[in-house]
């Protein structure tokens, strides 16, 4: 009797910790030590800027279905429109981007002072990109386009020192099987999600991390709808045992964490302390293209933009929406080339920075909602950011002070010296128990952004607590 009582009492202390175990090594994110975490992620946190492309079938759409606007994002159409399966991959036949130019692409990227490229190897849509065994409705099979565009860009991106990295809808498949948020509209849709993620999703983030060379980079995972652990744990295997270096967001479900957080469409603000992460916004209002989408954002407000995520230690990863014959819309060209001509002056002020030693310029946080309508908080103030790196700290000023003065509140490491970017003319400050004051000239040298170096002695600013 008592070995009895003892076994049932081993049998059911196991069961209570087996959970416990399982838990642990269903652990799905990677085992690293800090050192080897900071080496892996260490050409993305300097790169700062990136330019994301969302790129499909739905550019042939451009936002309209039986000649009628479709309200919502342009790579949603299929979804918001209710379009039945068949009729949606009729759109394929018309997707013939003959003017796309690969390294065109690339050098607008990099002329806007971008260092990585995250394209959308597969949206929601279930359309591929790219060449793929896995299911016919791809880019090379179904489109008179008949070739993968993915290659042409990782052989620029190669060329040019851009990193690449693969934007990949892995739960979300209306065209394959797999999910639909919302809930599925045609029954040819009906179809067992784990039979999708074992015969799509897997096997072509396998071909995604196998056919491209150096690349991807980077994976952006979308949409975790209807993942699991299990479901999430086989996509990250092929990860781990293809590319176990490569930098994943925060996107793939399943518990998860990711290496990024990714605040969509708008900047926190307190970023993400202790965590990288990566704003993603649009130039205009919707991600793959539509054609009355004409509300484009002005250049002044991307470049504070930039500013202001790097203040905060983030990424801006900044989209544009190429048409189906394979060009990125002008407007976007121009505010890039725009963005471009800052970077050229004031990119020491962004790439391999890190947040603010300040803090006071950033004002209030207010209460705001992110791209899926979550709680969040956005600054309120707005006359200049500050991003350092050792021994520096860069001061880019928005608002010019009528005073012709501007202090670094608290700023108690010596200042050795001061200047502006666009000419490196020194500048006289002030140096007092209560903060540095600079003194500027009297007009702005640069409408959107003039930026300040101001050299210490310290590696890192000490800045005393403000009220
Ligand atoms: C959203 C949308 C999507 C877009 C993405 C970019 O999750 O589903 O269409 O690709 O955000 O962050």
């Amino acid at each position: 009797m008592k070995i009895k009582a003892l076994i049932i009492t081993v049998v059911l202390a196991l069961a209570s910790f087996v959970p416990a175990v399982i838990a642990q090594t269903n652990q799905t994110d990677k085992i690293e030590t800090k050192e080897q975490h900071d080496a892996r992620m260490a050409w993305w946190r300097d790169a700062k800027f990136g330019l994301f492309i969302h790129w499909g079938v739905y550019s042939v759409p451009g936002g309209y279905y039986h000649d009628k606007p479709v309200p919502d994002i342009g790579e949603w159409i299929m979804n918001r429109g209710k379009i039945p399966m068949a009729e949606y991959q009729q759109f394929a036949k018309e997707f013939n981007p003959v003017k796309f130019d690969a390294d065109a692409w690339v050098k607008t990227a990099k002329d806007a002072g971008m260092k990585y490229i995250v394209i959308t190897s597969k949206h929601h849509d279930g359309f591929a990109m790219f060449d793929t065994k896995a299911s016919p409705w791809n880019i090379v099979q179904t489109t008179p386009y008949g070739k993968d565009p993915l290659k042409d860009l990782a052989a620029a991106c190669h060329k040019y020192g851009i990193r690449l990295g693969f934007y990949y809808s892995q739960a979300q498949d209306w065209n394959n099987g797999g999910a639909a948020a919302g809930g599925k509209w045609d029954s040819a849709q009906q179809h067992d999600m784990d039979d999708y993620i074992d015969k799509i999703a897997v096997s072509q983030v396998k071909e995604l991390l196998s056919n491209y060379g150096e690349f991807p980079a980077v994976l952006w995972w979308d949409t975790p709808s209807d993942m699991n652990t299990n479901r999430a744990q086989k996509l990250y295997n092929e990860v781990m045992a293809l590319k176990p270096n490569i930098i994943m967001n925060n996107r793939l479900g399943g518990g998860f964490k990711g290496d990024t957080e990714t605040p969509e469409q708008q900047i926190p603000a307190n970023g993400f302390p202790g965590r990288d992460w990566e704003t993603c916004m649009t130039l205009n209002n919707t991600w793959g293209y539509k054609r009355d989408d004409n509300n484009w954002k002005s250049t002044t407000i991307i470049i504070r933009n930039l500013c202001d995520i790097a203040s905060k230690g983030g990424n801006y990863l900044l989209n544009v929406g190429p048409t189906s014959e394979g060009l990125i819309p002008q407007p976007s060209i121009e505010r890039l080339a725009e963005v471009g001509a800052w970077m050229k002056v004031n990119g020491e002020a962004i790439y391999g920075t890190t947040a603010t030693p300040f803090g006071s310029e950033l004002g209030e946080a207010v209460k705001s909602k992110d791209g899926y309508g979550h709680d969040t908080t956005v600054s309120s103030g707005n006359d200049w950011r500050c991003t350092t790196k050792p021994g520096k700290i860069y001061v880019m000023i928005f608002n010019w002070p009528a005073s012709g003065k501007l202090e670094l509140p608290g700023l108690q490491s010596k200042a050795k010296k001061t200047y502006l970017l666009v000419d490196r003319k020194k500048l006289k400050f002030e140096q007092a128990e209560s903060g540095v004051t600079l003194n500027l000239p009297a007009e702005a040298p640069d409408k959107i952004a003039s930026v300040i170096c101001v050299e210490i002695a310290d590696a890192t600013a000490k800045v005393a607590a403000q009220k």
